[in-house]
C-alpha cells in the first residue's frame, strides 16, 4: 500500500528522533503493508535546509525494508507564503501540495490562497482535515473548492485514536467527499495503522472504494492524474456493522 503521509526523517521535525527510531518506524510500516512511504516533513526553514541529505540517507536504509520512500513536505497554512510556489516540494515530487490548514474554521483567505496555488500548476491535498473540522465538517466542506482540492485522512482518526468525535468526522468525510485518501501521518513505529485500518473499512464498505481510498488515488495522485471519484456502498450486514462502529 501507498502511504502519503509520514514524519520518518530523523531530526527535522517532531517525528522520528533518531536513525534507530526511523529503523523502528520502517520496520513497523513493513509490517502493516506499506510499500511506498512519501517522508513529509513539518516545513521549517531548518527542515528545508537539511532536507535533501537527511532524505537520501534514510530513502537507501529504506530499501533494505522493501519500501520506497520518496520525498515531500507538509505545509502548516499560515506558512505557505515563505515559499515561492515553484520551490515547494509537491507529494513523492508531483504537483500536489500536502497542507495543514492549522485551523478549525476556512477563512476566505484560505479560499484564495488554494485557488493561486491552484492557478500556478498546483493540487491540494488537506491534511487530516477531520481533526480540525470535528464539529462543523459539513459547512467547512462547503467552503472548500472540491475540483481543486482532495482531502487525506488518517488511518488513526477513522480508528478512534483522536477521540470519538474526530472518528465520526473521518468516517463521514470518506463518504462524503468525493475526493479522498488515506494515510498514517505516523509520527513513530505505533503510528502505522494500514492493516487494521483497511479491516476495519472492508467491514463498513465495498472493495472498490477500500482499494481507491489507500492504493489507487493514492498512486493517481502519486502520477499527477486525477484522483477518480468515490461512492462507497455497504451492504446492509456492512452498514449495520458502519453504524454501530460509528456511535460506539
Ligand atoms: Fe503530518
Amino acid at each position: 500500500m501507498i502511504d502519503l503521509h509520514s514524519h520518518i526523517l530523523p531530526s527535522l521535525d517532531d517525528g522520528a528522533k533518531d536513525e534507530s527510531a526511523a529503523r523502528m518506524m520502517l520496520q513497523a510500516a513493513a509490517g502493516s503493508g506499506v510499500d511506498v512511504l512519501v517522508a513529509t516533513s513539518h516545513y521549517s526553514r531548518q527542515a528545508e535546509a537539511g532536507y535533501d541529505e537527511v532524505f537520501a540517507r534514510i530513502r537507501e536504509i529504506a530499501r533494505e525494508y522493501g519500501i520506497t520512500l520518496l520525498p515531500g513536505m507538509e505545509y502548516d497554512y499560515d506558512r505557505l507564503v515563505e515559499v515561492a510556489p515553484e520551490k515547494l516540494r509537491g507529494i513523492g515530487d508531483s504537483r500536489t501540495i500536502l497542507v495543514d490548514l492549522k485551523e478549525s474554521y476556512v477563512s476566505s483567505g484560505v479560499a484564495a490562497l488554494l485557488f493561486n496555488l491552484g492557478l500556478k500548476g498546483k493540487s491540494i491535498l488537506l491534511a487530516h482535515p477531520e481533526r480540525l473540522w470535528r464539529e462543523n465538517y459539513r459547512s467547512s466542506l462547503a467552503a472548500i473548492p472540491q475540483a481543486a482540492v482532495a482531502l487525506q485522512i488518517n488511518s488513526g482518526s477513522l480508528l478512534g485514536c483522536y477521540g470519538k468525535t474526530v472518528r465520526r468526522a473521518a468516517w463521514r468525510l470518506l463518504e462524503e467527499f468525493p475526493r479522498c485518501v488515506i494515510a498514517d501521518d505516523a509520527h513513530r513505529s505505533s503510528g502505522f495503522h494500514f492493516a487494521e485500518c483497511r479491516k476495519k473499512l472492508l467491514a463498513a464498505f465495498d472493495e472498490e472504494s477500500v482499494q481507491l481510498w489507500m492504493q489507487i488515488n493514492p498512486q493517481r495522485l502519486l502520477r499527477d492524474q486525477s484522483l477518480l471519484v468515490s461512492s462507497p456502498a455497504g451492504t446492509w450486514k456492512q452498514k449495520l456493522r458502519r453504524c454501530w462502529w460509528k456511535n460506539f
